[in-house]
C-alpha cells in the first residue's frame, strides 16, 4: 500500500482490511485487537469503516462515561482547542484551578489534586507520594491486594497483584506485598515498620467487579490509622460517578488519604489525577514530581464539561437505576441460563460471573454487534454510558440473552 495522506478524504475512505493492513506492517503487535475499525461514535453506539452500527455495553474500556462524543465535552474541547491547547504547569491555567476545586467539593475533605495523563500515571504519583511521606522513617513497603489491576508502568505494575502481569519484566519495583482482596487479617499480618501504605481498589474492576466484603475498607481504614499508613485507593475504574457516587469510597463511611482517577475523568479525553488529604500532598514540593501534559488546559476542560454533564442530567441517581435495570434483567436470564455463576453490580459496574469461558461470548456478541468485555477469563464486564436509555439496556440484554441462551442449548 502506498504512503497515504492524512487529508480527510483519506482517512473517511479507508476500509477495515486497508486499516488491519497497515496496524499489522507498522504497529506493536500488543494488542489483541478486534477485526473492526471504528470510525465514528454516539452516546452508546460506535460505527465501524462499513458503516456497520454496534450497541456498546463497554465504551472506551471505562473512559465512556457518559457515552461517545458527549455533546458538552465536544463542545468544551472545540471550544477550548481554538485557545489555548496546552501550556506547561509553569503557568496557572483557569481550566485546571476550577477542575481541582470541582473534584476537591465532591470529595467531602480538605484535598489537592495532582494532575496526569492515565491511571498508571496517577498510581505513579501516588506511589511516589506515599514513600516521600514514609521516607524520614525508613517506610516504603506498600500492601496491595491479589486480582488487583493498577497500571504497566513499573510502580503500577508492581502494585498489581496478578503475577501474568509481572511475567518477563522482573526485577520488579522493591517493598511490595500482597495480600487477597478482602482479608483483612492477611492484609494486616503484611504491616511491619518499613510499610509506608496499603493501596486497593474500593471495588475492582479487571479483577472481575469484586465488590469488598462487609467491614473490609472500614478495617482497612483501621489498620492504617494503627500504624501511621496511608490509604490510597485507585478508583481510575470506579470514580468520577460511575457507581452512582462521586467516589465509590463514599458507598462507605471511610475517609481515605489519597484517590485515583482516569478512565472517565474528563470524558474520554486522556486525563488522570491523583488526589491527597491536604497534609499529605504538601510534600509534593517543586522538583518531586511532575507530568509536562498533566492538566493541561484541553484535557481539564473537557473534565470540567464532564463533572457538569454528571451533575445536570442527574447522572448519580442515573448510575444506580442502570445497575438495577440491569441486575433485574440479568436475574431473571440467570434462571433461563445456568451459565451465569454470579451477578456483581454496583450502579453502572456490572461483573456477569460464568461457569464457562467468556471469550466465545464476547465473539458471538460482536458477531450480533453488540460490545461487551470478558476479564479473568469466566467474567463477563459491562461498564455502561451513563446516558444509555432503558431501551437500549433491554436491547443490549435481549442480545446477551440470546447468546448465553442458544449456548446452553
Ligand atoms: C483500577 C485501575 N487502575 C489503573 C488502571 C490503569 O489505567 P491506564 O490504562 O489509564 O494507565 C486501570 C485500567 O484499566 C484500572 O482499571
Amino acid at each position: 500500500m502506498n504512503t497515504i495522506t492524512h487529508s480527510s478524504s483519506a482517512l473517511a475512505s479507508l476500509s477495515t482490511a486497508q486499516v488491519m493492513e497497515l496496524a499489522q506492517r507498522y504497529l506493536t503487535p500488543n494488542y489483541k485487537r478486534f477485526p473492526v475499525c471504528l470510525v465514528r461514535g454516539e452516546g452508546s453506539w460506535v460505527w465501524d469503516a462499513e458503516g456497520n452500527r454496534y450497541l456498546d455495553l463497554f465504551p472506551g474500556w471505562g473512559c465512556g462515561l457518559l457515552g461517545h462524543c458527549p455533546p458538552r465535552v465536544v463542545e468544551a474541547v472545540q471550544a477550548q482547542v481554538a485557545e489555548l491547547i496546552h501550556v506547561p504547569n509553569t503557568w496557572y491555567t483557569v481550566p485546571q484551578a476550577l477542575l481541582g476545586q470541582a473534584l476537591v467539593e465532591r470529595l467531602g475533605f480538605d484535598a489537592r489534586c495532582f494532575f496526569c495523563n492515565s491511571g498508571a500515571e496517577a498510581n505513579e504519583a501516588a506511589i511516589k507520594l506515599a514513600r516521600l511521606y514514609g521516607h524520614p522513617h525508613g517506610r516504603y513497603k506498600i500492601i496491595s491486594c491479589t486480582g488487583s489491576f493498577h497500571g504497566r508502568t513499573y510502580g503500577a505494575l508492581t502494585a498489581t497483584g496478578q503475577p501474568k502481569y509481572h511475567a518477563g519484566f522482573e526485577p520488579l519495583l522493591p517493598g511490595f506485598r500482597y495480600a487477597p482482596y478482602g482479608d483483612l487479617e492477611a492484609i494486616a499480618r503484611l504491616v511491619d515498620n518499613e510499610t509506608c501504605a496499603i493501596l486497593v481498589e474500593p471495588i475492582q474492576g479487571e479483577g472481575g467487579i469484586q465488590i469488598p466484603p462487609a467491614g473490609f475498607l472500614e478495617g482497612l481504614r483501621q489498620v492504617c490509622d494503627r500504624h501511621g499508613l496511608l490509604l490510597i485507593l485507585d478508583e481510575v475504574q470506579s470514580g468520577m460517578g460511575r457507581t452512582g457516587r462521586w467516589y465509590a469510597f463514599q458507598h462507605w463511611k471511610i475517609t481515605p488519604d489519597i484517590v485515583t482517577l482516569a478512565k472517565a475523568l474528563a470524558g474520554g479525553v486522556a486525563m488522570g489525577g491523583m488526589i491527597a488529604r491536604a497534609e499529605v500532598a504538601e510534600k509534593l514540593q517543586p522538583g518531586t514530581h511532575a507530568a509536562t501534559f498533566g492538566g493541561n488546559p484541553l484535557a481539564a476542560r473537557a473534565a470540567l464539561a464532564t463533572v457538569e454533564t454528571i451533575e445536570q442530567q442527574g447522572l448519580l441517581a442515573r448510575a444506580t437505576a442502570i445497575g438495577e435495570r440491569f441486575r433485574q434483567r440479568l436475574e431473571a436470564l440467570r434462571q433461563r441460563a445456568p451459565l451465569i455463576s454470579d451477578l456483581r453490580i454496583c450502579g453502572a459496574m456490572i461483573g456477569i460471573e460464568l461457569h464457562t469461558e467468556g471469550e466465545p461470548i464476547v465473539h458471538a456478541c460482536l458477531q450480533r454487534r453488540l460490545l461487551i468485555n470478558c476479564t479473568q477469563r469466566t467474567i463477563l464486564r459491562l461498564l455502561p454510558a451513563l446516558t444509555i436509555s432503558d431501551a437500549e439496556i433491554d436491547q443490549g440484554c435481549d442480545i446477551l440473552a440470546e447468546v448465553l441462551t442458544s449456548l446452553e442449548s
